[in-house]
């Protein structure tokens, strides 16, 4: 099948009541492991890098590595830009073939959040998803924090979106980015958030969030759900068991490919945690 566009693993997913997992790749093992998951469950899901983990690779390495993956599978994926900061992040991310954008101008004052956002809209074709971020999710990505914390205020959401013309809209409503102790969504906010979106939400730092929680969202009008750091940490993980047990190991082959198993492992408990019907 190949690459789909966002808006439609947002459709398919609606239409079927699921989650979409939304999951960090940088390298071939990572992509190996999250398209083993995609194919035991079935469900549409985001493959997707933010630009400053594309520094590794390059847009057009990750979309070459992911395209070809995908070649062969018969699952609704879109490859989507996370965390796009700038216009030019859009624009080299689009030529490289990303189906799926987001822009990221929350570390903005309100109006040229709006303003960055709409911009990104013009530049991403119609068919392509775009997700923009109101208030201001905290925690790390990496090593990177975000310029301001602020949980999304729920009067501003409507004519945010509808100023915007998004098709997601990522909320700060408890969620952190990587991994923070008793880390919860407030979900009487995130309903009253749901309440004022016309599009649906986009809940980033999936990897701390309690299971529980997780597999409730898709009550709370979220289509998309952002997990990075339990996928590296699974790999790092693995090679570092491989050296504590042996500091002379040199099978490289076999270690990535158990790291692969560990990156299938936990995107595919992921995607079954946020759809329990399946
Ligand atoms: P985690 O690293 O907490 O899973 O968050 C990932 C994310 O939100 C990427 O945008």
């Amino acid at each position: 099948m190949g690459l789909v566009s966002g808006l439609e693993v947002i459709e398919q997913c609606m239409s079927r009541g699921l989650v979409a997992g939304a999951f960090n790749t940088t390298n071939i093992e990572t992509t190996m492991g999250i398209v083993a998951a995609i194919e035991n469950t079935g469900v549409p899901t985001f493959i997707q890098v933010a630009p400053t983990n594309a520094v590794l690779s390059g847009y057009d390495y990750i979309y070459d590595m992911v395209s070809r993956r995908l070649a062969a599978v018969d699952v609704p994926v879109a490859l989507h830009l996370d965390h796009g900061r700038t216009l030019d992040d859009v624009s080299a991310s689009l030529a490289a073939g990303f189906t799926s954008i987001m822009m990221d101008a929350s570390g903005h004052d309100y109006d040229q959040n709006v303003s960055l956002s709409q911009q990104a809209r013009r530049l991403t074709p119609p068919r392509y998803a775009l997700e923009v971020e109101l208030g201001s999710i905290g925690g790390k990505e990496d090593d990177l924090g975000p310029e301001r914390e602020a949980t999304t205020d729920p009067a501003q959401v409507a004519a945010f979106v509808e100023a915007t013309g998004c098709q997601m809209l990522a909320v700060s409503v408890g969620n952190v980015h990587g991994y923070a102790p008793d880390v919860r969504i407030d979900m009487d906010l995130l309903r009253r958030v749901q309440e004022a979106s016309a599009v649906p939400l986009v809940i980033h730092g999936g990897s701390g969030l309690p299971a529980e929680q997780l597999g409730r969202l898709h009550e709370y009008g979220v289509v998309k759900v952002n997990v990075a750091s339990d996928l590296r940490n699974a790999m790092i993980r693995t090679f570092g068991e491989a050296y504590v047990a042996n500091p002379k190991e040199y099978a490289l082959i076999r270690v990535s490919r158990a790291a692969v198993g560990a990156i299938t492992d936990v995107v595919e408990s992921r995607i079954r945690t946020l759809n329990p019907g399946i």
